[in-house]
């Protein structure tokens, strides 16, 4: 299938690494020119120049921290003045520390917002009135399939993630009459730094070893493994393509079928 987006400009957020850089080498493949974000910049810059080596479309790096106002305005104006408008944005950052919510703090619910809804917020209202006057833009944010079913242990998660997928469904509505989509696509376990990280740290919280964590993990998946980085990366490349022009306001689980609910 001609995903037909080949020239588009895209912002992918967060993708020196994990679900970002998939998410920026799918749409690179389909020939997509993209700013590759995150605070390393020779990581940025490798990864921009193996992009522009496989695919030819004039990767771009940025080094930005994406939870500071400063730095989602340089990355913004950084892709604007190098690559163009921008017609692709993807919504995407670190996530919070676990933690219970029966022990959470007021600064931890804080920064639910301040993390996971906020930077988000700030990237839509700079790069979505360009998108409007055009009449063309896709707008896809990483969420969790904690969004779905609230994860153990990943309150804040769980808690700031919810308040996006609200915010963004009511924007998905208002801006489909200007050929605007705005989704989400959440990922259940796929195999990333910070989901070995997740699983390092249950295992030490819980006295056990990070393969037996892996095994218990695994037998909740339908699938039996946890996704790999591509896998994520070609559902949203779909959802940001020419032929999803009719999807709008949804929350797709890329999950091997963990979550059981319709
Ligand atoms: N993987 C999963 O299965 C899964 C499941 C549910 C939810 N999620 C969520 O999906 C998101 C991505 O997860 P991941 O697994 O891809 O994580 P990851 O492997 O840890 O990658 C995180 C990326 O974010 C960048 N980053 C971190 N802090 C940043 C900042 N302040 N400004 C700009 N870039 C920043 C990192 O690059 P730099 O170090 O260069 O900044 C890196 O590229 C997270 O919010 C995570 O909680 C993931």
């Amino acid at each position: 299938m001609d995903l037909g987006i080949a020239g588009k400009t895209a912002l992918v957020a967060a993708s020196t690494g994990g679900l970002g850089l998939a998410v920026a080498r799918a749409l690179s493949a389909e020939g997509v020119r993209v700013a590759v974000i995150g605070r390393r910049r020779d990581r940025a810059k490798e990864i921009a120049a193996d992009l522009h080596t496989a695919y030819g479309t004039g990767a771009i790096a940025i080094e930005a921290d994406l939870t500071t106002p400063e730095g989602i305005e340089s990355a913004v104006e950084q892709t604007v003045a190098d690559l163009g408008p921008i017609d692709i944005l993807v919504l995407n950052g670190p996530g919070p520390k676990p933690g219970a919510a029966a022990t959470l703090s007021s600064e931890d619910i804080a920064a639910a917002f301040e993390l996971l809804v906020k930077p988000h917020h700030a990237l839509i209202s700079q790069v979505l009135p360009g998108m409007r006057e055009r009449r063309w833009g896709r707008i896809l944010a990483v969420g969790s399939s904690g969004v779905v079913a609230p994860l153990p242990n990943l309150a804040v998660s769980n808690t700031g993630r919810a308040a996006l997928a609200g915010y963004l469904k009511t924007l998905a509505a208002e801006v489909a009459l200007d050929s605007v989509t705005v989704n989400m696509l959440l990922p259940g376990r796929i195999a990333t730094d910070r989901v070995a990280e997740l699983d390092q740290a249950a295992a030490k919280r819980r006295g056990t070893t990070v393969e037996d964590i892996q095994l218990e993990s695994r037998k909740t998946i339908p699938a039996r493994r946890y996704g790999e980085p591509e896998e994520f990366g070609a559902a949203a490349a779909f959802l940001c393509s020419a032929p999803a022009s009719y999807i709008t306001g949804v929350a797709l689980r890329c999950d091997g079928g963990l979550i059981r609910s319709l």
